[in-house]
């Protein structure tokens, strides 16, 4: 595979089922990533390392999901000056409301992009990457332009359902 362009972390393997949909729009796209489960609470070193291994690999952003009390965004964004799009993952308890406030609610200074809870989240996180990407390559923006058109041109079909 080529060198990754983006950096996909998730605090847990079950965080996957939700942040697969990161991963699609890049595979989408035609851009590389790398994935991997490191925890900024259970494996604090090898996430710093993971931080130096991928700015050092040359990727240009990384995506972050985490749920409950989600530091693992926050803690990249101190690690890196590098983007850093953060994912609350819809937790059990509070339905993804503690990861969602736990990501957005970064002190000024270190930001992280915050995208919606669970997968639409996931999936723009990944869209804003392309976007991102796109602004220094022409192709992928072309790729890009195509897929709104036809976003928009599915709306424009669809009717509404029938009244009866
Ligand atoms: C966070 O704690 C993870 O991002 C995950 O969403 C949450 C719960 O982890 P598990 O108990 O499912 O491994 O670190």
């Amino acid at each position: 595979m080529s060198k990754p362009l983006v950096a996909i972390v998730m605090g847990s393997s079950n965080d996957w089922e939700t942040m697969q949909q990161a991963a699609q729009q890049l595979r989408d796209f035609g851009v590389a990533y790398d994935a991997r489960v490191i925890s900024a609470h259970r494996s604090p070193d090898l996430l710093f390392d993971y931080i130096k291994e991928m700015t050092a690999h040359g990727v240009q952003c990384f995506i972050a999901g985490a749920g409950g009390a989600a530091h693992l965004a926050g803690v990249i964004a101190g690690k890196t000056t590098l983007p850093v799009l953060g994912v609350p993952m819809p937790s059990r308890h509070l339905n993804g409301m503690d990861s969602l406030l736990s990501i957005v609610q970064m002190p000024k200074g270190i930001p992280v992009a915050t995208f919606a809870i669970g997968e639409a989240g996931a999936a723009n996180a990944g869209l804003f990457a392309v976007s991102m990407l796109a602004l220094n390559d022409t192709a992928l923006a072309g790729k890009l332009a195509d897929y709104r058109r036809k976003q928009a041109e599915a709306i424009a079909t669809t009717a509404p359902p029938s009244l009866g």
